[in-house]
């Protein structure tokens, strides 16, 4: 969406004219790499969109909050001492959880204000719309207050949001990607210090495909939840005898293989398993990217996805048809799920003369052995959180 077209949307929804309203963007995410690591405190690699939420912005001098959006009907206007006193249950409940912490950080909203969204993310695809409608509200707010707008901390004040006010127990990749995302990069995010680089993402003929399986994520939070607690119990057997280990991505493969004889129990010996390989298949990939050696890249996508099929258990029928289609397709470099799982996307890397293959031929398979249409993007890497200025 352009700044001119979307000034345009806010006047026709909020009257007025173009004076003082600010227009600001955050992106979608992909992670390339590094699946279910963030909460296990290790390294991931994710991607910013180039499609995300844009947010037109006003001051209004009533000392009220209103929220619209092109793609919802709901539609809410809360004075600002009541702000986040109930909540809603709809989407507005992103957006309210970021201003009580950027209150509880000491940004009390000075005035009310007029905010207008528009989203291009497809909503439950995994593609981190939540995160991007929290990240774009608390950069557009700071920056209408006047005050510093700093990209972590944004991602930590959005997920917060999302933890406590929301109630979704995620991690801090999304809104870290979101906010910190650069064009034609990949961020390389340590999950526990938040040290991160920007690491060149240039594939050349190769692009990114991602194919959302429109397939509701009915589990996922509870599954999700499952997860996080049986890499707790892991992490805790685990420093029965290794008190020193604090997080479960901080062991090595080599480390584990010497300490693993303490998950006597299946199913917490698999998770682990996943947690400390995934973490190491990071770093590899980041070899890989460095030496351009995509084939190699690939293939490290391909050992995720089998990971969290087989040992993580978040994959799903439709995700690992889609995956087992794209495969097949020559020029089809690798293929994994991306996200939390139990439905949503794919993220492949594919020669730019398969990509017309790979839609069509990915799509007519996984619509024969699934019933459901898939949709295809294909996507380069866009920027992170900023102000949208110039553009018409
Ligand atoms: C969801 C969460 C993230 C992360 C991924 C799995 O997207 O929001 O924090 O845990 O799942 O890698």
């Amino acid at each position: 969406m352009k700044k001119k077209e979307m000034e345009q949307l806010f006047i026709s929804k909020c009257g007025g004219n173009a004076e003082g309203v600010r227009v600001f963007n955050a992106p979608g995410r992909v992670n390339l790499i590094g699946e279910h690591i963030d909460y296990n405190g290790g390294y991931v690699l994710p991607a910013a969109l180039e499609f995300g939420t844009t947010l037109a912005v006003r001051k209004r001098e009533d000392g009220k909050v209103s929220f619209a959006s092109t793609n919802l009907p709901y539609t809410a206007e809360i004075a600002v001492e009541e702000l986040g006193k109930e909540k809603t249950e709809e989407w507005v409940d992103y957006p309210v959880g970021v201003i009580v912490e950027l209150a509880k950080r000491g940004t009390n909203l000075s005035s009310g204000y007029d905010l207008f969204y528009h989203g291009e993310i497809p909503n439950g695809a995994g593609l981190s719309s939540s995160a991007s409608i929290e990240v774009v509200t608390a950069f557009a707010l700071l920056s209408m207050e006047g005050k510093p707008a700093d990209k972590v901390e944004i991602a930590v004040l959005s997920q917060k949001a999302e933890n406590l006010y929301v109630g979704v127990n995620s991690g801090i990749m999304d809104q870290f990607a979101v906010a910190n995302g650069a064009i034609d990069h990949a961020i390389l995010l340590m999950c526990d210090t938040l040290e991160y680089k920007h690491v060149p993402f240039k594939t050349g003929a190769y692009k990114l495909v991602i194919g959302n399986t429109n397939k509701r994520r009915g589990l996922v939070d509870s599954k999700y939840n499952e997860r996080r607690s049986e890499c707790d119990e892991a992490l805790r057997l685990i420093r029965e005898k290794a008190p020193e280990i604090e997080f479960l991505a901080q062991l090595t493969p080599e480390r584990f293989g010497e300490l693993k004889g303490k998950l006597n129990i299946e199913v917490l010996l698999k998770r682990a398993t996943h947690v400390v390989e995934e973490n190491a298949r990071v770093l590899k990939s980041v070899d890989a990217l460095a030496a351009n050696d995509l084939a190699a890249f690939g293939s490290l996508m391909n050992a995720s996805h089998d990971s969290l099929r087989d040992l993580y258990e978040v994959s799903c029928l439709e995700l690992d048809v889609m995956v087992e289609e794209a495969r097949k397709i020559e020029g089809t470099l690798g293929s994994r799920m991306t996200g939390a799982g139990f439905g949503g996307c794919t993220v492949s890397l594919v020669h730019e003369d398969s990509v017309e293959r790979f839609v069509q031929e990915v799509g007519a398979a996984y619509k024969e052995r699934t019933g459901l249409e898939g949709d295809f993007y294909v996507c380069g890497v866009g920027d992170g959180v900023h102000e949208m200025k110039g553009e018409n």
